[in-house]
């Protein structure tokens, strides 16, 4: 069954209600099925969830997260049937992109005694989300291990930074063991059966939520994993897609598995991995690209892997990249421009950390040659090192150009194993072991940016 819309499940005349996920706990979301992509980057075939929780007490209501702003109304309407604004205490802000904070100006209002809990790291974006005058705003921090009361109930929270903005937390309620998650554990799937045993086969969407929003933070989603894996789990409620009540830890395992160390193992320790990629129209940028892997080759403790990317598809070179220890991109420049293929390899590495690895460029041109400064310009963006300039030869290359191309993947190759030799052209013979030995060693700190 695909997702009901909003106004399905709200009978005409009749608030929608709040939906109970365990005694006291309510679901008070908003469904969005039919949105298409969401930040602009995610594909959302079947839409997103907006999920909202309620936690009762014997000492008042919490209120964690909220809506989108366009959905607030259902959100208030689902809160109202189940608490009134008196006897919320408490509003948990999780994470603080609009998502979850549209409707926190109107609750604010409607609920003035509620306290803001928010994370250690994110009082600056509270500020600029809401934009108050001074002394309007007021908010208690929390970090790991900090817990407030409803009575016969506890929040505790566990910071768990970018996952997936740097204001992110998770909050645990204790006696019922319960995750609200934020992001984290989220999909974005619509499906008005809510749960995850109940709505259709979500497992696509989980993983691919976790490759475009978590991804980049891997190191960040370890660290939150030894904070939430020793958790009794009962329940997971993450802010989008289905509740996790069937088998939670199941879910917990997947991000441990997609954390993992990838490909890497393939390679052994005792290597770095080069990977070079290349587009060619005539010929003369895939015989650089050859020369510089028999260049980078020749340097002991690099392994060196080719790729034309007129042959595959961005996605799988992706998990390569990840991986890898440096990249280096051959491209012809037409009509002023690296090719279509290399930028859309380079525009697909947003969802991988590239801080610290090493970067280079080489293509062969016809008259002006921009493609090699723009992919070294990109990589520099992208926060990658570029410790070898790029090279470019004029249409067709020469012997002795094909032994500069050489020349520059030895070049790449020692700086990415620790060593440089001069940064003089090739003669086309490949130097001796006791001359890079007796190169300078390169200091890093000196390198890009
Ligand atoms: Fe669902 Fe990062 O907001």
């Amino acid at each position: 069954m695909s997702a009901a819309p909003e106004h399905i499940d709200a009978t005409p005349g009749h608030a929608p209600g709040a939906v109970a996920i365990a005694p006291g706990v309510h679901w008070i979301g908003a469904l969005d099925p039919t949105l298409r992509s969401f930040d602009m980057i995610l594909r959302t075939a079947n839409g997103t969830t907006y999920n909202a929780y309620a936690v009762r007490g014997s000492d008042g209501v919490a209120v964690i997260d909220t809506v989108k702003a366009e959905f607030a109304e259902v959100f208030f309407q689902r809160l109202e049937s189940i608490a009134d604004y008196a006897e919320i205490r408490v509003i948990v802000l999780n994470h603080l992109e609009p998502d979850h904070t549209g409707a926190l100006p109107e609750l604010m209002r409607r609920a003035p005694r509620a306290r803001l809990i928010i994370s250690k790291r994110a009082p600056a974006m509270l500020k600029a989300l809401l934009k108050p005058d001074q002394d309007q705003l007021d908010y208690d921090t929390v970090g790991t291990g900090d817990e407030i009361g409803l009575g016969d109930r506890r929040l505790r929270f566990l910071h768990t930074p970018f996952l997936h903005w740097p204001d992110t937390q998770c909050t645990y309620l204790v006696e019922d063991e319960i995750l609200f998650s934020g992001d984290v554990f989220g999909c974005h799937y619509c499906d008005a059966r809510l749960f995850n045993d109940r709505v259709g086969d979500f497992r696509f969407s989980f993983d691919y939520y976790y490759a475009h929003i978590m991804r980049p933070f891997k190191a960040h989603v370890l660290d939150a994993l030894k904070l939430i894996e020793p958790l009794p789990l009962r329940l997971v409620a993450p802010t989008h897609g289905p509740i996790l009540h069937e088998r939670p830890r199941r879910y917990v395992s997947r991000y441990r598995e997609l954390s993992g160390a990838g490909q890497s193992f393939e390679l052994g320790a005792a290597h770095r991995s080069l990977i070079v990629f290349y587009m060619s129209a005539y010929g003369s940028t895939a015989r650089m690209a050859e020369a510089v892997c028999a260049g980078a080759e020749s340097v002991p403790g690099v392994r060196v892997s080719l790729y034309d990317l007129e042959g595959g598809e961005s996605e799988p070179f992706v998990d390569l990249i990840e991986a890898a220890d440096a990249l280096a991109f051959g491209s012809p420049t037409v009509n002023g421009d690296a090719v279509k293929p290399v930028w859309d390899l380079l525009s697909s590495l947003a969802v991988v950390n590239l801080k610290g690895k090493i970067g280079a460029a080489f293509g062969s041109y016809g008259w002006s040659g921009e493609a090699v400064p723009m992919i070294e310009d990109r990589m520099r963006g992208l926060k990658m090192r570029v410790p070898v300039s790029g090279l470019r030869v004029k249409l067709i290359p020469t012997t002795d150009e094909l032994a500069e191309s050489r020349d520059f993947g030895r070049r790449l190759a020692a700086a990415l194993v620790g060593t440089a030799v001069d940064a003089a052209r090739g003669t086309g013979s490949a130097r001796s072991a006791t001359a890079d030995a007796a190169a300078r060693v390169i200091d890093f700190a000196e390198l890009g940016p």
